[in-house]
């Protein structure tokens, strides 16, 4: 049984993964507020970040804070940096500093977009937007600093507790007599509790470096959509527009997709298609 601090552990995915550590590890469960079971640790604040690894001296840090606001970060520059390069950056210090393992979240934003086929592991990152830089940064800080770290890339993640798209599409198909939704950016959606679940099993395999896990299957926001609603027995139309209908602060990655090359290939798993997961998280699973 391995001792595992969480960071940002009040987040859509933090909370699943407390939730998966906890079924077979001792969780030290940390937020930047106040919440039961939960004590403070702000991870831009290298001081306390230091003195709370020394105190709690973790095996493991599973860092799921983040700034995740993609279109907020292009006029909030230095929080997005703080909290998503400089703050992993400590957590990966930390770790160091007592001989802990680092799995850090990070995100298929760190991808350009340009390439036809879904993103592996070792592709390059080109990274467009502030979000998409400040967690491209986040990722080299950990991996330059040591720790035996993992970097966890997950992608277009829904799930329990968290604003998220599926949720989103069910209350508009609902309210409108039609959605309009585009159709030009693909990705993978994933569910936080498959993601989670998956973070677990890289740990205690003791796997370093990048790593993806996303949900299988390639889509686009529109086909998304359309699912979520036939799935939520919803009969709203939904029709593609392209991302110039749609324009957004931030520019997204048209494509985003990603493949999860290195858990296929050592750990022999294969994520379920995301139609499958998006069903399971309608079913409250
Ligand atoms: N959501 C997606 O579609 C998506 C896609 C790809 C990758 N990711 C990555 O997945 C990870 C988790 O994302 P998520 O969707 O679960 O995000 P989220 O729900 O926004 O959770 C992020 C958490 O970080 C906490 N936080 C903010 N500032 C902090 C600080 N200074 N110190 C400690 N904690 C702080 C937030 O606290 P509060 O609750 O107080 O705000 C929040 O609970 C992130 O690394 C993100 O980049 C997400």
């Amino acid at each position: 049984m391995a001792k595992v601090l969480v960071t940002g552990s009040l987040g859509m995915l933090g909370r699943r993964l407390v939730e998966k550590f906890g079924q077979h590890h001792e969780v030290v469960a940390t937020a930047r507020r106040e919440a039961p079971g939960v004590s403070i640790l702000d991870i831009t604040d290298r001081s306390r970040v230091l003195s709370a690894v020394a105190g709690i001296r973790p095996d493991w840090i599973v860092n799921a804070a983040a700034y995740t606001a993609v279109d907020r970060a292009e006029s909030d520059i230095g929080a997005a940096f703080a909290l998503n390069a400089a703050g992993p950056r400590f957590l990966a210090e930390a770790a160091d500093s007592v001989g802990a393992r680092l799995l850090h979240i990070s995100t298929d934003f760190v991808f350009s977009g340009a390439q036809d086929r879904p993103y592996h592991e070792e592709d390059a990152t080109g990274p467009v937007g502030v979000y998409a830089r400040s967690k491209d940064a986040g990722e080299r800080w950990v991996s330059a600093v040591g720790a035996r770290a993992c970097i966890l890339r997950v992608a277009w993640l829904f799930g329990r507790d968290g604003k998220n798209f599926v949720d989103t599409m069910i209350r508009l198909a609902r309210e409108r007599p039609e959605l309009r939704v585009v159709a030009d950016q693909m990705g993978t959606p994933t569910f936080t509790t498959d993601a989670a679940a998956l973070a677990v099993s890289v740990m205690e395999a003791g796997l370093s470096g990048i790593v993806h896990g996303a949900n299988s299957g390639v889509t686009n926001w529109c086909e998304f959509a359309r699912e979520i609603v036939r799935q939520a027995g919803e009969s709203t139309p939904v029709r593609a527009i392209t991302t110039t209908d749609y324009p957004t602060p931030a520019s997204r990655p048209r494509n985003s997709a990603l493949e999860n090359r290195v858990v296929q290939t050592i750990l022999r798993h294969q994520a379920r298609p995301w139609p499958e997961a998006l069903s399971a998280y309608l079913r409250g699973e």
